[in-house]
């Protein structure tokens, strides 16, 4: 099970007015990860712990880890961060997690397509750094919307890897308020601007694998599009960002009221870092919450059925997921469910945060 752990400031570069990339050296010295995860920040402000998950924005091979923090209205983080984080601080934080990414492997060929809005890039630009440096006969494609060329995060590095790799990397910016040479790069990225960029620009039949990171609006979008072109589910990728928060897929969640809590109260167990608690707990009460009340140190960061951290698998009895945005089909058939969303059904539950 991961836990938090510290990791040093070693430096704070701003990447667009409202955008930070932070450069961070882990304590313990691990700066493992795979392409397209993310990391869970925790710290006080005010009394209150408040946990933030950001992308790696770095690739695999490059030996640092970096994430980018971009300012949200009202979001306590990242606006401490974009405001006040300095080189020499320390940071606590979980992971990396997440499984927004395809397996590497240098002997492909590969054609990969990229969507991002906004931040939406900073996974997205982990995938295409570990690809270009990796499999080195692959090629990437990536649509980028933003609203103005000056809120193109990344944009230089960008510029650079293009440069670099001038046969292997294709950037399409689609900008909102800002007129370019090609009309059809202005506006948004919704699913007419995909069927033409599709019918003119970009060959999904020789696409093996499509990364979509950004608002769900866009990345709806962009799926339905993608499969109307004939891409299987099975080969696009998504993460969700909600207020800054990534998760690991697109599912459609049931409606939190078409749930019947019972009245009354469950008997549950717990497992986690390989030791048992029971407790008593009722129905209305998420397994999360429930588990935290008894002092259990169950991982969570969004609370919101995205990020995945919470999940955990149930043995015995049953529970209800009022919302899953996380996990696949299959994990869900296996029995895992997200601790923050699951309240018990049965007189009983077992459930188990080790595996
Ligand atoms: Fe993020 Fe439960 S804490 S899905």
């Amino acid at each position: 099970m991961a836990r938090f752990r510290e990791l040093n400031v070693t430096g704070v570069r701003k990447t667009t007015r409202d955008a930070v990339v932070v450069t961070l050296a882990p304590a313990d010295g691990v700066t493992e990860f795979k392409q397209g995860q993310y990391l869970t920040f925790r710290r006080e402000f005010g009394g209150e712990e408040v946990r933030r998950s950001y992308s790696i924005c770095t690739g695999r091979t490059e030996g640092i880890i970096q994430v980018g923090i971009k300012r949200v209205e009202g979001g306590v983080f990242s606006s401490w961060a974009n405001e006040n984080l300095e080189t020499g601080m320390t940071l606590e934080a979980m992971g990396p997690a997440g499984s927004f990414h395809a397996p590497i492997d240098p002997a492909r060929a590969a054609h990969y397509l990229g969507f991002a809005g906004g931040s939406g890039i900073t996974p997205v630009l982990s995938i295409i750094k570990t690809v270009l440096a990796e499999e080195p006969l692959s090629r990437f494609t990536l649509t980028y919307g933003n609203r103005t060329m000056g809120s193109i995060m990344f944009r230089e590095e960008l510029e650079d890897l293009k440069n670099l790799h001038m046969r292997r990397l294709n950037i399409i910016h689609v900008l909102e308020s800002e007129a370019q040479d090609i009309e059809l790069f202005s506006g948004r990225i919704d699913e007419a601007k995909c069927r033409s960029l599709f019918e003119r620009w970009i060959d999904i039949e020789g696409t093996d694998t499509a990364f979509i990171c950004g608002p769900e609006p866009m990345m709806l979008a962009v799926a339905t599009s993608l499969a109307a072109r004939g891409l299987p589910e099975e080969r696009i990728k998504y993460e969700l960002f909600t207020t800054s928060e990534p998760g690991r897929a697109l599912r459609p969640a049931p409606a939190a009221a078409s749930i019947e809590v019972s009245a009354g109260l469950t008997r549950a167990t717990v497992t986690l870092d390989g030791a048992s608690r029971s407790f008593e707990m009722e129905r209305r009460v998420t397994l999360l919450d429930a588990a935290l009340d008894n002092a259990i140190d169950a991982p969570f960061a969004c609370r919101a059925g995205v990020c995945s951290t919470c999940r955990c698998r149930v043995l015995d009895g049953e529970v209800e997921m009022s919302s899953n945005h996380a996990l696949e089909d299959h994990e869900v058939a296996q029995g895992y469910v997200l601790a923050c969303q699951s309240i018990p059904i049965t007189d009983r539950v077992v459930v188990d945060f080790d595996h």
